[in-house]
């Protein structure tokens, strides 16, 4: 889509009438621990948008009163929000994996499936024979539906290319789906997905790969501006401490930011290196140790959970969510779309899922949604919240109670979404 015609960037719209707003507005940082519960829910509250800007957040009459010449949008009386903030998913992806779920229901575990050469590899393999064209068509449905249920920022990784050249490859066309917008889009390298096979199979083969992660893939990222952060799959039979830390330091030298999956299936120490190396955001948790809970707590890392991966799994474990925000971390939840672990492109069914299975509250799944998702890619001064002179990423919802959203599990209650002043859902 063409950004507006340059008459209309003065234009102000507003959001109106709606029967609660979810400002989420604080400082422009994670919030943690007990600041969690600041939902900031009003009422009879409205927002103004200048172009990708909001303006103002008021009550409606002193928006009209304000801004008398404005486009109205409607809320009809339903839940006005922040768009919320999907900052860890695989979206550009081949083909479904749908013999890997029965597999895993008759006891195979996800780590062993990868060992016998499928899993993350036949993603790779099926990746590899498609074009830049192909992959870009099968991921755009894909975001138009994370929009559809509210969703205005999408982080999105690499990591089914495995080679430099598809990693690349793969990295550009996100590129492409950014600039065709509407949708916020934050790329990440995860060229550490996992060792290839064809490397795996060699002597030597494993230091092989991560060199030539950080002597050829990460340069030619950094060269092509292609990543705002670099990603290691951190896990007891994929990468270890020791790796990851060479990796992600590398990373850092060539200007990525650092995120890492930590500590998913077994506790490896993962988290305790993300506090380390100042990640900005650890990922899965499901196993994390006590020693990376309290890591996490005295760091700035943003502790991301992905608890339909763990559903989906079949694994019967969470991530332990109130021990780590008791203990004053950052929590973040995301969808993990993904074709192996977590086919799922609706983000109110993560709220659920915060609800039921991590046991927040409605106002810490919502915190953990917006605005520590956007913590979780840097853009916490950017988005996540309806405050003066953030980013118009904006959403409404057809009910009556910011608690619905959450609480109607599966249900489609996002009727409008704007991402940067633009709408995404329903496309214009
Ligand atoms: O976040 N854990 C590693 N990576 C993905 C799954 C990748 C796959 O199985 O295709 C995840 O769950
Ligand atoms: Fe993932």
């Amino acid at each position: 889509m063409s950004p507006p015609p340059p008459e209309h960037r003065d234009a102000v719209t507003l959001f109106v009438n709606a029967a609660q707003t979810v400002t989420c507005a604080g400082p422009g940082r994670a919030r943690r621990g007990a600041e969690m519960q600041e939902a900031g829910v009003r009422s009879g509250v409205g927002v103004a948008v200048r172009g990708d800007r909001i303006v103002l957040v008021a009550d409606d009459a002193e928006l009209r009163g304000q801004f008398p010449d404005a486009v109205e949008v409607d809320c009809d009386r339903g839940v006005l929000a922040p768009g919320f903030v999907d900052s860890h998913t695989h979206t550009v992806f081949g083909r479904a994996r749908y013999e890997e779920h029965e597999l895993r229901a008759t006891g195979v575990p996800y780590l062993e499936i990868a060992q016998r050469g499928g899993g993350i590899h036949a993603s790779v393999r099926d990746l590899r024979a498609r074009s830049d064209d192909e992959l870009l068509s099968l991921a755009v449905p894909r975001l138009q539906a994370l929009a559809a249920g509210g969703v205005t920022t999408v982080e999105i990784k690499s990591g089914y290319g495995l080679t430099v050249h598809d990693e690349l490859r793969t990295l550009q066309v996100i590129a492409r789906l950014a600039a065709a917008g509407p949708l916020n889009l934050v790329a990440t390298c995860l060229g550490a997905h996992e060792v290839p096979l064809e490397f795996r199979e060699r002597q030597g083969g494993r230091d092989a790969w991560i060199d030539c992660l950080v002597h050829e893939l990460y340069p030619a990222v950094a060269a092509g501006e292609l990543a705002r952060f670099a990603d290691v799959f951190c896990e007891p039979g994929v990468f270890t401490v020791p790796e990851t830390r060479r990796l992600l330091e590398a990373a850092r030298e060539h200007g990525m930011q650092l995120k890492l999956h930590a500590d998913e299936l077994h506790d490896g120490g993962a988290a305790v290196l993300a506090a380390e190396l100042g990640a900005t955001s650890a990922d899965h948790l499901a196993a994390i140790s006590p020693e990376g809970i309290a890591a996490l707590a005295a760091s700035p890392t943003v502790a991301t959970l992905l608890p339909a991966t763990m559903l989906f799994l079949g694994t019967g474990r969470q991530a332990p969510a109130r021990a780590m925000i008791e203990a004053g971390a950052a929590i973040a939840v995301a969808t993990d779309l993904n074709p192996g672990t977590s086919p799922l492109q609706s983000f109110p069914l993560v709220l659920t899922l915060a609800v039921s299975q991590l046991r927040l509250s409605a106002s810490e799944a919502w915190i953990a949604g917006t605005v520590n998702g956007a913590a979780a890619l840097g853009l916490a001064g950017i988005t996540g919240q309806l405050r003066e002179g953030f980013r118009a990423d904006i959403a409404v919802h057809a009910a009556d109670d910011f608690r619905a959203l959450p609480y109607w599990f599966g249900e489609r209650l996002c009727r409008v979404s704007w991402a940067g002043g633009r709408a995404c859902h329903p496309f214009a």
